[in-house]
């Protein structure tokens, strides 16, 4: 009895590993440390010793839309993943890029501005990492936006400052309010741990560290970082891509929302999630602005009260919304373009009643708005909150 279920028991488990291991996309058919540099990484990290798969795909319905998956090397999003979540990137040890970015919260924060390393707030709304399908593929480099013209190019931060994820992560940890660390200091700061002796030898083949290659192995994670798997993109490939079709995986009022999203809303946000249609505008939040925006670096008055127009992915789980985090759900960002856009000079034109002057209001029913809602409830991807190649990799 013992001798036939044993063998049976060792291959039920060892199945189990497997398809868990195929799941997390970790193969533990590799070794990826000698039992010394193992020891090193341990002591801290949770990490396998086997090699953790951060390639990325992209469906065939972003494919055909001219986006390029990015390639990465597994050994530099390893080590910019522990970079990630490690609070020695801040001057007093005090916060890392995960107290302002939550995976649970596809990597936004559930506060309107957070917390720097002195207990400072932060001027805007952290922005959430998961919006995007993919950084490399939908902001730079990748294809898709970049195919087009510049004025849908997507770049980083609210007001589009930065230009590739390396510069944000320079400006953002020498930032004073939010992480206050000088990035030389920080470099020699990291040579002295061991596993970072180890992590910085895999991906550069040196244990002298440098900025570039503390911002290169940030960007090398988040590039791996993907939101494909929604249903709103199991209902677009069903569709075969023409996201005007009701889907039929799709209920009634998220069908209707979705109608409401691209006669309303695709002008600007894109009707497919994935390609950006317009990349700045003023959305008419107020009349008088306090933060400028894109003004306040341009110095151009027609450019005050200008943001980035966000991806939606994800967006039910990274409220509160908008640059300064005004709205704490997304019924009231509904209620902000149907009754509350407004007047403003800057105001943009999609954005005005057919007069060309004042305000547009949309007269949407309750039933509208709600289908609306309904809609963006359908871009939430589960894989990238709970993957756990994203997790902190601390003990
Ligand atoms: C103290 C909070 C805080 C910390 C720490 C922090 N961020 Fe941010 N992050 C923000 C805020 C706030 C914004 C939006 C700022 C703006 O637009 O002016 C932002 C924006 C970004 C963006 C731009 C996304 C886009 O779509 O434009 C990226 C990328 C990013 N952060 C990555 C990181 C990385 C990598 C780290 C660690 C090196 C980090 N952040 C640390 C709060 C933080
Ligand atoms: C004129 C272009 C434009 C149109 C049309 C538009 N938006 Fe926006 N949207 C923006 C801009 C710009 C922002 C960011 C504004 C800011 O924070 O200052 C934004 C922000 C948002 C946000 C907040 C995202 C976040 O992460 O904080 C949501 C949600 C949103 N829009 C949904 C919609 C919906 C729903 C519609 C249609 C009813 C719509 N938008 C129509 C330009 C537009």
């Amino acid at each position: 009895m013992k001798t036939r279920t044993l063998p049976a028991l060792f291959l039920l488990m060892l199945s189990f590993t497997l398809t868990s291991c195929l799941e997390d996309k970790i193969d533990v058919r590799y070794t990826t440390y000698t039992g010394q540099e193992y020891e090193a990484i341990s002591a801290a990290l949770n990490l396998p010793n086997g090699r953790i798969d951060y390639s990325v795909e992209l469906p065939e319905h972003m494919i055909a839309l001219g986006m390029a998956p990015p390639e990465i090397n597994n050994a530099k999003a390893t080590l910019g993943r522990v970079l990630f979540y490690d609070n020695k990137l801040s001057r007093n040890q005090a916060v890392s890029c995960a107290s302002c970015h939550h995976q649970q919260l596809a990597f936004s924060d559930d506060k309107a501005f957070s917390e720097g390393f002195d207990g400072q707030l932060t001027l805007r709304n952290s922005l959430a990492l998961g919006s995007v399908a993919n950084f490399k593929s939908s902001y730079e480099g990748g294809g898709g936006n970049n195919a087009g013209p510049p004025t849908q190019r997507q770049f980083f931060f609210w007001d589009e400052r930065a230009h590739s994820i390396a510069e944000q992560s320079s400006l953002t940890i020498q930032d004073d309010i939010e992480m206050g660390m000088d990035l030389n200091e920080l470099a020699g700061r990291l040579e002295q741990v061991p596993y970072y002796r180890v992590l910085f030898n895999k991906a550069y083949n040196t244990e002298a560290v440098s900025p570039a290659m503390i911002t290169d192995a940030l960007q090398e994670f988040l590039n791996s970082i993907v939101s494909t798997r929604t249903r709103f993109d199991d209902g677009l490939a069903a569709a075969g891509g023409d996201e005007s079709r009701d889907f039929s995986s799709f209920t009634a009022k998220e069908n209707q929302g979705k109608a409401l999203f691209i006669q309303h809303c695709a002008s600007c946000h894109g009707a497919n999630m994935s390609v950006s249609r317009e990349s700045l505008a003023n959305n008419g939040l107020d009349e008088t602005y306090t933060d400028p925006g894109v003004g306040a670096i341009t110095g151009n008055p027609a450019d005050i009260g200008k943001f980035k127009v966000p991806f939606l992915r994800n967006v039910a789980l990274t409220a509160p919304y908008m640059h300064d985090g005004r709205f704490a759900t997304l019924d009231e960002v509904v209620e902000h373009y149907n009754s509350g856009v407004n007047k403003h000079q800057n105001l943009d034109h999609r954005l005005r009643a057919p007069d060309g002057d004042s305000p547009r209001r949309l007269n949407l029913s309750s039933d509208d708005k709600a289908a609306l809602v309904a809609f963006l409830e359908t871009l939430t991807d589960e894989e990238l909150v709970t993957a756990s190649r994203f997790e902190d990799p601390f003990r």
